[in-house]
């Protein structure tokens, strides 16, 4: 939600700034802005994409400024436009802000400094923030940052925020609370980020800053953190592991199709050094200190927001079916609110490729009061999620930027997987020769997905023949059922073709009276448990002159005959068969995203990470 990056050193800002907001467009794109200081500050910053920006800076003169402000939108208060578009002045046009969260006490603040004979341009609570700040620097003669402490302890809501000021234009102050911001620093420079994607080809040494603290950088001088109320921190410098081709499309037409391909990778890295067939363990390093209270929970909380929801819901099949603990899953934004009811003997799993979404973080807070064991699966390095969980386990998928979540997904459940059977081992419910197989299997799935990513020219095809559609169904069964949601989420996302996921067999309660022949119908069909009832399922389909896709598993002819198109995946254990059968699927809503002249990364209205409810 919202792109923030921030530069003050020695050489030009702006092309260090435009840089680094392509790299965080994935967080918005509905508009894009700088600021620069050059005696006084100037505002470039039009609605559009980051290349929007650089067409209307080649149209003008953008002054040299060797510290600069920038910003990608993705719109919360008021519609993306030019005046919307951050950065914002502040009255005097003495200070520029830019601002990723939501000011909640925005009105009240808005009310009372108009009272004081401000005038607001925008819809924004950025600007009334920048106002509130200005109010304060000019009423008592503050420092910037002095400035921007007092008025952040009038702030009900989520921020991180960068602000420049024309009379100190050596210096950059940024503040978060609930919403990312990490510091990077570099030899004469620094820069605030909303992630390191922007910092990592100028520095790998980074600050991440935590909630309620104000950073003050400052050309030639040491980084000071403190608090709102000007208590001095004391930061760590970490050194990131993180390499610029990770972020990069190599050679890929979109990111999205580049992550779908990762996929072998991905997996094989999610497991590595955590299991080993030949010696027949399983074990996840961030379960250690708590296994105790892992392994004789009473229940599992399993909570997420979309792709990472869908997950959670076959991580409630895999735990139930492998390690025989009770599972729920809950949206985390219906969690937050609904007072569940919550013990010591609970854990509650966070899973979040960002790990900075606002209501996963919020229902985590709320887990924690309640006294339950907290416990992570995230992906992004250091994010918020992975530092206020009591523990938990990375994924290490690396840089997802697709705004469609793919090999997080996979990630996710690979670790789903593994902390199930690691649990099972543990409470002595699976049989010795079964463990063994299913961890031999699971070796197995990287090179299983590459065999299925060989099929893509199929799969193209596939869509081609269905992409003009409006409407498409997706079905599955028992573990394929997370899957068959997830396969019309990322149709949905990327493509604006309205999908539906559905268990196959409630298709006969209501989905069953739309389907007609322009209706395709994406069966997942790859379960051994319950095969003869999904032929049927396809039979009703087909009785109704729908179009069928089906995702078979290799070998199985008889649904060759009755199906319209066949992918075929190989054959797996059934708790592994998600791993496999969402690979199809994501390339089929790839391609017709493609074919439909759709912007794959940057589907309208989404954003990767979101920090807002
Ligand atoms: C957004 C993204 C999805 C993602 C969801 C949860 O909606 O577009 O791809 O699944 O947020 O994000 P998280 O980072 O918590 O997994």
């Amino acid at each position: 939600m919202c792109g923030i990056v921030a530069y003050v050193g020695k050489n030009e800002a702006f092309p260090i700034l435009v840089q680094g907001l392509k790299r965080l467009e994935y967080r918005g794109y509905d508009s894009a802005g700088v600021s620069l200081v050059a005696r006084d500050l100037h505002v470039i910053k039009c609605k559009g994409k980051v290349s929007d920006l650089e067409e209307l800076a080649a149209t003008r003169t953008v002054p040299s400024s060797t510290s600069g402000i920038g910003h990608t939108r993705w719109a919360t208060h008021g519609p993306p436009n030019d005046i919307n578009a951050h950065p914002h002045y502040s009255g005097n046009k003495r200070l520029s802000i830019v601002h990723n969260g939501i000011i909640e006490n925005y009105s009240e603040l808005k009310e009372a400094l108009e009272n004081l004979g401000h005038v607001f341009l925008s819809d924004t609570d950025t600007e009334v923030l920048v106002h509130l700040i200005e109010e304060f620097q000019s009423k008592d003669k503050l420092k910037l940052e002095d400035a921007v402490r007092m008025a952040l302890q009038k702030v009900i809501g989520a921020y991180a925020i960068v602000v420049m000021d024309r009379e100190e234009p050596d210096k950059i102050v940024g503040a978060r609370l609930s919403s990312p911001l990490v510091v990077g620093i570099g030899e004469d420079a620094y820069f605030i980020a909303s992630d390191a994607s922007p910092i990592i080809s100028h520095t790998n040494k980074v600050v991440f800053l935590n909630d309620g603290e104000v950073v003050v950088l400052e050309k030639g001088k040491d980084v000071v953190i403190t608090n709102i109320h000007n208590e001095l921190q004391h930061p760590k410098i970490e050194e990131l592991d993180l390499k610029l081709e990770e972020i990069e499309k190599g050679g890929f037409d979109h990111f999205m199709l580049k992550e779908i391909f990762q996929q072998p990778m991905t997996v094989a890295d999610a497991m590595r050094g955590r299991l080993s067939a030949k010696e027949g363990w399983v074990v996840l390093g961030g379960m250690k200190e708590f296994i105790n209270r892992i392994v004789h929970a009473d229940r599992m909380i399993l909570i997420g927001c979309g792709t990472s929801w869908h997950s959670a819901l076959i991580g409630e099949y895999l735990i139930e079916d492998l390690a025989r603990i009770p599972v729920e899953v809950e949206y985390a934004s219906e969690f937050r609110y609904r007072k569940p009811v919550l013990s010591h003997k609970d854990v509650v799993i966070a899973i979040s490729q960002s790990g900075e979404t606002l209501d996963t973080m919020a229902a985590l807070e709320l887990a924690k009061k309640e006294g339950a064991l907290t416990y992570g699966i995230v992906n992004v390095v250091g994010s918020s999620i992975a530092r206020l969980t009591d523990s938990g386990s990375y994924i290490h998928c690396g840089p997802e930027i697709g705004v469609a979540s793919t090999k997080a997904f996979t990630g996710q459940v690979t670790l789903l997987s593994l902390m199930a059977l690691s649990i099972a081992k543990r409470r002595g419910v699976v049989a010795e020769s079964y463990f063994r197989r299913l961890i031999s299997e699971l070796e197995t799935i990287p090179e299983k997905i590459e065999k299925i990513l060989s099929l893509d020219e199929k799969i193209k095809w596939i869509a081609n023949e269905i992409k003009d559609s409006n409407n498409a169904l997706y079905l599955g069964r028992g573990y394929n059922f997370p899957v068959a949601l997830e396969g019309a989420l990322k149709l949905k996302e990327i493509s604006y073709i309205h999908a539906e996921g559905y268990p196959a067999a409630e298709m006969k309660h209501g989905p069953i009276a739309l389907i007609d022949e322009n209706m395709p119908v994406v069966v997942i069909a790859t379960n051994q448990s319950a095969f003869e009832k999904i032929k049927s399922n396809i039979q009703e389909v087909k009785a109704r002159k729908g179009r069928v896709i089906a995702i078979v598993t290799e070998g199985h002819e008889d649904l060759k005959e009755l199906a319209d198109y066949t992918i075929e995946i190989p054959l797996t254990l059934e708790p592994f068969t998600p791993l496999l059968s969402v690979v199809p699927l994501q390339l089929l809503s790839y391609h017709i995203a493609v074919l439909r002249g759709c912007n794959v990364d940057q589907p309208r209205n989404l954003a990767k990470s979101v920090t807002v409810e």
